[in-house]
């Protein structure tokens, strides 16, 4: 891999040790201990350790930077110039259910712009790496987004709605405008991953309503690295953290944008 800011490689080292107890517990599915945190939303053992292991590891070279992840929440919230945020596993419902579909997902923002940010599927040994201005890498190889320009012809990713979802109509009849005009259509459970995927030219485009930063924040700059394009759609200014994003090869994103916001069902 020819990224090497201090960043990139501390956040690859903090992925490459909390992955070795993720896969242990992978493997060890059933006996992890579930408790639900709401509706269609899981959180098990295992998040809370990978997420202690990626804090210490990141704490141990900047005790002062603050950090942004899903179990824990904000620490060092005095800092604004330098943060992580961290998702330690994006995929929950996936990896409770053993499939390996699921990934860690860390990323680094200085003055509120993502630097870095890496994605790691520790069962495929997958890691999506990018860094600002120096490209976006899968393990050791450069990727770049697909070239498909046509939209009829794309295979496209999404996700939700969440079960305790209050727009579940709209996102529905969103996904019937879609549908109807691109067949190919898949859902695959882990933001990040679709993100990276879409980086990577697996995916052509992405789009899901009611995300949180931390589940797309390595991903945005992966996508951008590789040559995509992101947008975020009706941002509610009262909660930033709430993301609603449309994340293409470029070629395509007017047109889904359009098929998102078409208003009339035929
Ligand atoms: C979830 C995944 C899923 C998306 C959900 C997220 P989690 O994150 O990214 O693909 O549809 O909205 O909450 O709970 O597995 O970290
Ligand atoms: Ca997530
Ligand atoms: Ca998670």
């Amino acid at each position: 891999m020819r990224l090497n800011s201090p960043q990139i490689n501390l956040i690859t080292r903090a992925c490459m040790k909390a992955s070795r107890s993720l896969i242990r517990d992978f493997g060890e599915i059933e006996n992890l201990q579930v408790s639900t945190k709401g509706p269609g939303d899981f959180v098990s053992s295992a998040d809370k350790r990978t997420e202690k292991i990626l804090i210490d590891e990141l704490q141990k070279a900047h005790p002062d930077y603050g950090i942004l992840t899903e179990e824990t929440g904000i620490i060092n919230k005095s800092n604004t110039k330098n943060r992580w945020i961290i998702d330690p596993i994006d995929g929950t419902m996936n990896f409770l259910n053993g499939i390996p579909q699921f990934a860690i997902s860390i990323a680094y923002e200085e003055n509120g712009e993502i630097k870095c940010g890496v994605i790691f599927n520790p069962i495929m040994n997958e890691m999506y790496c990018a860094e600002k201005g120096n490209g976006s890498y899968l393990n050791n190889s450069r990727i770049r987004v697909s070239n498909k320009k046509n939209i009829n012809d794309a295979l496209l990713v999404t996700g939700g709605p969440k079960g305790a979802s209050q727009i579940k109509d709209k996102i529905f009849s969103e996904y019937i405008n879609v549908s109807k005009n691109v067949p190919n259509i898949r859902k695959f459970g882990s933001a990040a991953l679709d993100m990276a995927y879409v980086a990577c030219g697996r995916f052509d485009g992405y789009w899901q309503r009611e995300l949180n930063y931390w589940d797309i924040a390595a991903g945005i700059i992966i996508l951008k690295e590789a040559g995509g394009f992101v947008d975020f759609f009706e941002q509610d200014a009262d909660s930033p953290l709430k993301k609603n994003i449309l994340a293409t090869n470029s070629n395509i994103h007017e047109e889904l944008k359009e098929l998102i916001n078409k208003k009339d069902i035929e």
